[in-house]
């Protein structure tokens, strides 16, 4: 169905899906590797514990089990999939692991391309995926965020490994006669972009008298917490508060925010900074960490298997993380 005003058509959000490695990381364990502890972790982040993908595992095959349930909860096959973006800053392969997802998940008539924008990245790429709906070119699209930055952290600095897990979350995205997906804000700021990294490094490679190409390699993650933290405290509520009133939605017409699980004090502030009820926004931060492209379907497909969301309850969407990068989306959740 097209809108009349906008000559676009309507998209809605029928689908969540997740999956989760098996290892379970606690607190305790990272405090027989580091100088931490428990309770610094906990109360300056509300973590208790993260899922770590052990040697020889997949990330595409976390990603391609949470879109199968995405797609089961969707009702709709692999098959149906025309577009299938994948988000993710940690792909197996440099080229891209989209279409590795694609090939795995057997969605053969989707285009499969990646999209990278670190813990901002499911919301940028909602959000390109309803363009391609909403232009009427594509009907069904499959956004899945995975992410495993245990493969990037390093294990001695205290300061970052205590904060990371692995995980992959998946939503279906569907052309449809009323609309779910009312609006979206994105942005971007190089200017931090030094504040949070995975950054490659290159050294010399001599090939000929008078001439050298380089070899890349990556160097671990690395952040300045409490920058991110400030830019996250204030930028993330601003931008709701911006989207929700482009709309005319009060922050207590929402039933549910699902933002990026970095940190429960982050959680904590946004809720306050929009004067809403801490249980309105959802969070799970304490049992995965910061699954950075996978934690906002992660925590999205809690509520939605536990019935705490109903099909056409408000929801908001927001992301924020590397870049610096935020975004921001207001929907009703659902088939209806
Ligand atoms: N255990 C014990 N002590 C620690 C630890 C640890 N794991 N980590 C740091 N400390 C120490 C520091 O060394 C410092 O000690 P000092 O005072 O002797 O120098 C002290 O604790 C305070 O350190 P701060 O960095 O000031 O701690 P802060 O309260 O800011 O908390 C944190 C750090 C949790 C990282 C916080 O800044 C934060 O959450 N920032 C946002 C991070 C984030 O969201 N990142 C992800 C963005 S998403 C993406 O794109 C990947």
């Amino acid at each position: 169905m097209i809108d009349k005003d906008t000559k676009l058509a309507f998209v809605q959000l029928t689908g969540v899906g997740k999956a989760i490695p098996d290892q379970v990381l606690t607190n305790d364990h990272l405090a027989t590797l580091v100088a931490t502890s428990d309770e610094w972790i906990s109360s300056r982040t509300g973590i208790k514990q993260r899922r770590v993908l052990a040697p020889g595992q997949s990330l595409t095959k976390l990603a391609t089990i949470a879109a199968h349930n995405a797609l089961q909860q969707a009702g709709r096959s692999a098959l149906d999939v025309d577009l299938l973006i994948l988000a993710t800053s940690t792909p197996e392969d440099l080229f891209g692991g989209a279409t590795r997802v694609q090939q795995e998940l057997g969605a053969a008539r989707a285009v499969a391309f990646d999209l990278t924008a670190a813990c901002s990245g499911f919301i940028f790429a909602l959000a390109t995926a309803s363009q391609y709906i909403q232009t009427g070119k594509y009907q069904t699209v499959l956004v899945i965020g995975a992410d495993a930055l245990s493969r990037w952290t390093d294990w001695t600095d205290r300061t970052t490994c205590v904060l990371f897990g692995d995980a992959a979350g998946a939503v279906v995205l569907e052309s449809a006669a009323t609309p779910g997906l009312i609006g979206f804000e994105l942005r971007s700021d190089g200017i931090g972009s030094e504040d949070l990294a995975i950054a490659s490094q290159t050294e010399p490679i001599p090939l000929t008298t008078g001439i050298a190409a380089s070899r890349a390699h990556f160097s671990t993650l690395a952040m300045n917490g409490s920058q991110v933290y400030r830019f996250a405290v204030a930028a993330v509520p601003d931008l709701i508060q911006k989207t929700l009133l482009q709309h005319d939605i009060s922050p207590e017409q929402v039933k549910g925010y699902f933002l990026h699980q970095a940190n429960q004090r982050i959680l904590d502030a946004v809720a306050q900074r929009l004067n809403i009820p801490s249980e309105r926004v959802a969070t799970n931060v304490a049992r995965y960490g910061n699954t950075s492209s996978a934690s906002i379907p992660l925590v999205l497909e809690e509520w939605s298997s536990s019935d705490r969301l109903q099909p056409e309850d408000l929801i908001v969407l927001a992301g924020f993380g590397a870049g610096l990068s935020w975004g921001a989306m207001v929907a009703r959740w659902g088939r209806f």
